[in-house]
């Protein structure tokens, strides 16, 4: 288990990945449970959702990506757009980020001084879960990418898995065992970006 520092600079975008992981289904969907159970919301409010897909159900996920995009990105683009596609399918899970817009509605009723803030807050915390995810996924050794084909892609998914309206989609995250390295990444100055005073 490497240092949580450690982790989170190990974190990286990887998109070359493939269908195959260095743990089982079972531990990853572990992995995901507990981080749903322990990001914190507002008000505790735990309005976020999961969705975990393997085998086939990832694969169906892509082409429900490829088949939206078919219609709407130019034909001569086409082919860039399904190679990248086709990277995110040859992984070997996908996690589903949700809303339920049910759950954050309702505390904005019950706690209206602050209504406007809890959409706010209900992506905030989603976010929060969505890194959890990622680094708990890195430091399994598995490769992660955060997507968002939302909101093209919504009334597919909502259909295809029987979910229920209330569930506002954030993000998919394809996942699998990484095959190439991180691009180069270049980082700003702290000093533009952190003020101390002591
Ligand atoms: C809120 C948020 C939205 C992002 N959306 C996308 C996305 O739609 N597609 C994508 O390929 N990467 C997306 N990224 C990944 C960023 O481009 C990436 O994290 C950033 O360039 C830093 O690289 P790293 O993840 O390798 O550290 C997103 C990241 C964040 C935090």
């Amino acid at each position: 288990m490497k240092s949580y520092l450690e982790t989170i600079k190990n974190r990286r975008s990887i998109y070359s990945i493939e269908k195959s992981a260095p743990i089982s289904d079972e531990q990853i969907v572990e992995l995901v449970q507990q981080a749903v159970l322990h990001t914190p919301s507002s008000f505790n409010m735990q309005g976020s959702r999961a969705v975990v897909l393997f085998g086939e159900h990832h694969d169906r996920l892509w082409s429900i990506v490829l088949e939206t995009l078919r219609s709407k990105v130019p034909a001569n683009q086409f082919a860039q757009t399904e190679k990248k596609i086709q990277s995110f399918a040859n992984g070997h899970g996908t996690v589903l980020f949700f809303d339920d817009t049910a759950v954050t509605n309702q505390y904005g009723e019950k706690f209206a001084l602050y209504k406007e803030n809890f959409p706010v807050w209900a992506q905030q915390s989603n976010g929060i879960l969505q890194y959890n995810v990622w680094n708990l996924l890195e430091d399994a050794g598995l490769g992660a990418t955060i997507q968002h084909y939302n909101p093209l892609i919504d009334e597919a998914v909502r259909r295809e898995w029987s979910l229920p309206e209330s569930w506002l989609l954030l993000a998919q995250m394809p996942f699998g065992a990484p095959v190439g390295e991180p691009g180069e990444k270049s980082f700003q100055s702290l000093e533009e970006r952190m003020r101390v005073f002591s």
